[in-house]
């Protein structure tokens, strides 16, 4: 079977998903474990576009071991200088440097010639082949550029050590018959493709992304590009698990090297960094993918699970639970369903969660796994708080200027601060600014129910940055949405905090 690589740009692309921003750790953490995916390709990121995104790429490149580890770079020296020296560290690297050779994108955007954009990017293949074996090239709007002058380029790309060609649809435009044509095309044209890996990255703003991937790849494209989730610009990239599952499940005759048992592990981390909430009806990963809501479908899967699942959830690594957890579940039951769930924790880790479930337990009448998951995520942070919240106290209703009152514990110090607002959380963050007296800005607050009921857990999660734009995040959750906020809040200032005593900022 031939292989199909699969090429993760979560870290990059998908990290251009509006109001997405990951910092180095959270970008390091996704990398991990789409290790644990068995992804062949990671893009860590675009290392011209910030010092955060440089570093990012690097510490990456430094820590992360297996697949190879790629950045992009505009086809001018300076982004790929800068790509390289991110790059430099990783065991398998890779220089993506890329170019428009749409007439619309040359015109309006670069406003160079069809001639100035062939010299750019040999030129561009060239310089980045002295610092690195492994470049690929992407004509960007591929599938909007004249047919003859893109194969020119491909061809020219080639001959100057191009190793991987990748065919962007940047702007989600194609159909998929159409698209696997042009992949069919590019390979009888091209004299010399046959020497390179010819790749495939689509946009969804038709919602064709993963559509088109799959005719490319049945028309000879050997990786594709896509994100988890199908996180990105727009509407997004293909969504990889879509398309490594439709492989897997209509058995295309394709080899991949995905491990699809971390699918849903990893869509809900990404999920739980980026913010971006998995829509219930989604393919694959939504909530609702292996829900069975009718009384005729419910039969079918009760008696065999085939009438109504065309693959099940166990493949991608969802278990369900045949045990409820509850206030009167002892120890082992808890650490048997956090090791089929995949955590595998540290005595004191097992020891923290297990206090925690214990306080959850008390106040919801049934912990369902997301509990569990949100527990895990967020739960090991307190003992790194230099600033803890003691007291809150919010007076709100109909009729009633909101009003917060706080103390917090800053290393020591007690601080209380009162303050009013448009809402109980806003009087909150009123109040919690106040008190700690530092200069940041609150880039994102957001807030979520973990699980349905009037009893669900909250999660809040919050951005701040500091004025040299490092950006800190913080999470908690609690049944009390309120106090979660407050506590994220806390969170996000106490990791900015750490971090300027650290670097002494
Ligand atoms: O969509 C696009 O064209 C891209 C390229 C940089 C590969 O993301
Ligand atoms: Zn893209």
């Amino acid at each position: 079977m031939e292989k199909i690589y699969i090429f993760d740009t979560t870290l990059r692309d998908g990290e251009q998903t509006p109001g997405v921003s990951l910092n180095v750790e959270e970008k390091l953490e996704i990398a991990k474990q789409l290790v644990r995916l068995n992804v062949d390709v990671i893009e860590a990121g675009f290392p011209i576009s910030s010092p955060g995104e440089f570093q990012a790429v690097k510490t990456i490149a430094e820590n992360v071991k297996g697949p190879i580890i790629t950045a992009l770079a505009r086809a001018i020296p300076q982004d790929i200088d800068r790509a390289w020296e991110s790059l430099r560290g990783a065991e398998n690297p890779r220089i993506h440097t890329f170019i428009a050779t749409s007439d619309i994108h040359m015109e309006k955007k670069l406003k160079k010639t069809r001639k100035e954009v062939l010299e750019q990017a040999i030129y561009a293949v060239k310089y980045a082949k002295k610092y690195c074996s492994d470049v690929e090239f992407s004509p960007e709007d591929a599938v909007r550029s004249d047919f003859d002058f893109l194969c020119e380029v491909i061809e020219k790309v080639i001959e100057v050590g191009a190793t991987v060609i990748n065919i962007p649809d940047t702007v989600g435009y194609a159909l998929p018959w159409e698209f696997g044509d042009l992949i069919r095309r590019i390979r009888e044209r091209v004299k010399n493709i046959d020497k390179v890996i010819l790749s495939v990255h689509c946009h969804n703003d038709l919602g064709l992304a993963v559509a088109n991937s799959l005719s490319a790849i049945m028309n000879g494209a050997q990786q594709v590009e896509c994100t988890i989730n199908g996180l990105g610009e727009r509407a997004g990239n293909a969504a990889l698990e879509e398309i490594v599952m439709a492989i897997k499940v209509r058995r295309l005759g394709k080899d991949l090297g995905i491990n699809t048992k971390e699918i849903y592990k990893t869509s809900r981390l990404v999920s739980s960094l980026t913010g971006i909430v998995i829509q219930p009806n989604k393919a694959i990963v939504g909530d609702n993918a292996f829900a069975h809501e009718s009384g005729i479908h419910q039969h079918g899967v009760i008696q065999d699970p085939s009438t109504y699942e065309i693959m099940s959830p166990e493949s991608i690594g969802l278990t369900e639970s045949r045990i409820v957890l509850g206030k009167h579940s002892g120890r082992h039951a808890f650490e048997k369903r956090l090791e089929e769930l995949g955590y595998s924790l540290s005595k004191e880790e097992l020891e923290e969660a297990f206090i925690r479930f214990k306080e959850l337990a008390d106040k919801k009448k049934e912990i369902t796994d997301r509990d569990l998951e949100a527990l895990i995520k967020n739960g090991f942070k307190e003992s790194e708080e230099v600033i803890r919240l003691e007291h809150l106290q919010v007076v709100s209703g109909l009729g009633i200027v909101p009003t917060a009152t706080i103390i917090i514990d800053k290393k020591g110090e007690k601080i209380k601060s009162i303050n009013t607002g448009n809402g109980p959380i806003d009087a909150v963050y009123k109040a919690i600014s106040e008190a700690i007296k530092l200069e940041h800005n609150l880039l994102d607050f957001s807030l979520r129910s973990v699980t349905s009921g009037t009893d669900a857990l909250g999660e809040a999660l919050v951005k701040v940055s500091d004025n040299s734009g490092n950006i800190f995040v913080g999470r908690a959750t609690s049944t009390d949405v309120i106090e979660a906020s407050a506590k994220a809040y806390l969170r996000a200032i106490s990791n900015l905090l750490t971090y300027k005593e650290r670097t002494g900022d």
